[in-house]
């Protein structure tokens, strides 16, 4: 049966495991944070790495160049999304959040400013933080249908200062795809105020309701030319420990200054069994994708379904992408912290609101990439934690 792999899953098996997912939290915790999945690997990676391991391969790698991971993405973009890009202007990563970084530092100067739309994966407020870069925020605005960008806010935010534009699609929290018009007029304004844009991708294949990704940089020439486009196996193909990313330049110009900013050696080098688990992935992981993006999206209606009938006082609208799940607490009426709750008393750990920016203090993040029954039990621990005495 299709999707089958991915029931039955050994907690203990899993516990075993020395990923940070499983590792953070004492062994009566359950954890549905970090964007990680529990499920097995698809099997053309796992004879990837076992090839190479069996041959003993895991020495220096050639350059990424000449290991055919960049003809891969080249390939895949354009049979996924009809987007053609030139083998050659892509550059080879050990993370997306690395060239997040390195982008934030090359695209802008000191007292620039950057604009991001929280909620967000947390490094893209670090990364401007930390750069010493202003941080110019532009919520999403949650409406009754879903999370929309505020565009008259967004406009209005930014100055001649503004240099950078971090874009995350699909979105991490939200679980947004957005449509075609959305990233036209977001295309719009970036060339009306003269913006470069990075364009976190990682999640694109991870979309529900038969939906469709669609790469910013696809959308005109011009826009393509200031955009940086960030992917990478690492989520879709639950790979993340394997260091393995890509970033595609739209020009030239753009690579010039990212390359000018930071030295190869600067930058560290990468795995050999990242190179090849992402080929693997890349150029044969579509059946297994394709079984795992139907049991997410069967665990999210799940999912949604339960918050319905038995957490009326969790508002949560369904993720398009993703396997992320962003719960509004505030009718909880708790005082503190809803994930520090839910850890005590609960034991189980979701990610905490507020580190996807200022105003989301009432919210958690819920990973749903697990089984049915393991999903079952975090929301078992969650009805323990809102039932529980105060
Ligand atoms: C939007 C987004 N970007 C980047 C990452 C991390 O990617 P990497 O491990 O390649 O840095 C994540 C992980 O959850 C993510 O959700």
């Amino acid at each position: 049966m299709a999707g089958a792999r991915f029931d039955g899953l050994d907690i203990e098996i899993l516990r075993s495991r020395k990923s940070e997912k499983w590792h953070a939290y004492p062994a009566d915790v359950l954890p549905a944070w970090v964007a990680e999945m529990d499920f097995p690997i698809a099997t053309p990676i796992q004879q990837a790495l076992k090839r190479a391991l069996d041959s003993w391969d895991v020495g220096y790698p050639i350059a990424p160049g000449n290991t055919g991971i960049r003809e891969a993405f080249a390939d895949r973009m354009e049979e996924r999304f009809g987007w053609s890009v030139n083998p050659r202007q892509i550059e080879v990563l050990s993370e997306v959040v690395q060239g997040l970084y390195l982008a934030i530092g090359a695209f802008t100067s000191p007292g620039e400013s950057v604009v991001v739309q929280p909620p967000i994966y947390p490094p893209f407020l670090l990364g401007v933080k930390e750069s010493g870069r202003r941080l110019v925020e532009n919520p999403l605005v949650q409406q009754p249908g879903g999370w929309e960008i505020d565009f008259d806010a967004l406009a209005g935010s930014i100055d001649p200062t503004t240099k950078l534009f971090l874009l995350c699609n699909p979105h991490n929290p939200s679980g947004r795809v957005l449509t075609r018009t959305e990233l036209e007029r977001l295309a719009e304004l970036v060339l009306e105020k003269d913006l470069t844009v990075v364009s976190d991708e990682i999640h694109a294949d991870l979309v529900f309701n038969g939906g469709q990704h669609i790469p910013f940089a696809s959308l005109a020439p011009e826009i393509e030319a200031r955009t940086l486009t960030l992917n990478s196996a690492s989520k879709s193909f639950n790979i993340a420990g394997l260091r393995c990313a890509v970033g595609h330049f739209g020009s030239d110009a753009l690579r010039k200054r990212f390359d000018g900013h930071s030295s190869r050696h600067q930058r560290g080098g990468l795995g050999i069994q990242g190179l090849y688990a992402t080929i693997a992935a890349w150029r044969e992981g579509q059946p297994w994708l394709d079984e795992a993006v139907a049991y997410l999206e069967a665990n999210r209606n799940y999912l949604m379904g339960e918050l319905e009938t038995r957490f009326p006082d969790i508002r949560c609208t369904p993720a398009e992408g993703t396997y992320l799940a962003w719960l509004d607490c505030s009718a909880l009426g708790w005082p503190g912290s809803p994930s520090t709750r839910f850890l005590d008393r609960g034991k189980v750990a979701l990610s905490d609101g507020i580190n996807f920016g200022a105003g989301f203090e009432n919210f958690v993040r819920l990973n749903f990439a697990t089984s049915r029954e393991i999903l079952e039990q975090v929301l078992v621990r969650m009805e323990t934690a809102i039932q529980g005495p105060d």
